[in-house]
């Protein structure tokens, strides 16, 4: 369908009304996911899928999703760091509804679950 240059207009006023509205949320957040081979054997690509899932669901504008590859920590997959301000929070051995879960306390409640947490898998 061809666009009007009156509809690109609009498309771009809400562009940076959209973007404009991310400047003014508070600290914005970053989730990095393990994406390595180990990471999507281990079962990563599910939980990525939840947690861009979650993130839409909620309408969060600040949570920005990327992957990346080998971590070096195969025992520990399927594994995602969350930078939310000045912290970071590396999440191991998730599954889609953990990953989920962390979306909802960690990202929006700003509460870590620390049970899930690389310091508590590591120190059972
Ligand atoms: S192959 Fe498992 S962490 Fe790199």
């Amino acid at each position: 369908m061809k666009k009007s240059i009156a509809d690109l207009a609009r498309i771009r006023q809400e562009a940076l009304k959209n973007i404009q509205l991310r400047d003014q949320n508070e600290a914005s957040c970053r989730i990095v996911v393990g994406m390595g081979t180990c990471g999507i054997s281990a079962g990563a690509r599910p939980c990525l899928t939840a947690i861009v899932d979650e993130v839409h669901k909620r309408g969060l504008t600040n949570v920005q999703i990327v992957q990346t590859g080998c971590v070096g920590m195969c025992r520990l997959e399927p594994m995602f760091d969350v930078y939310l301000g000045n912290e970071k929070v590396t999440y191991v051995d998730m599954t889609p509804e953990k990953s989920r879960q962390v979306v909802v306390e960690h990202v929006v409640n700003k509460r870590v679950i620390h049970e899930y947490t690389i310091g508590a898998v590591e120190n059972k």
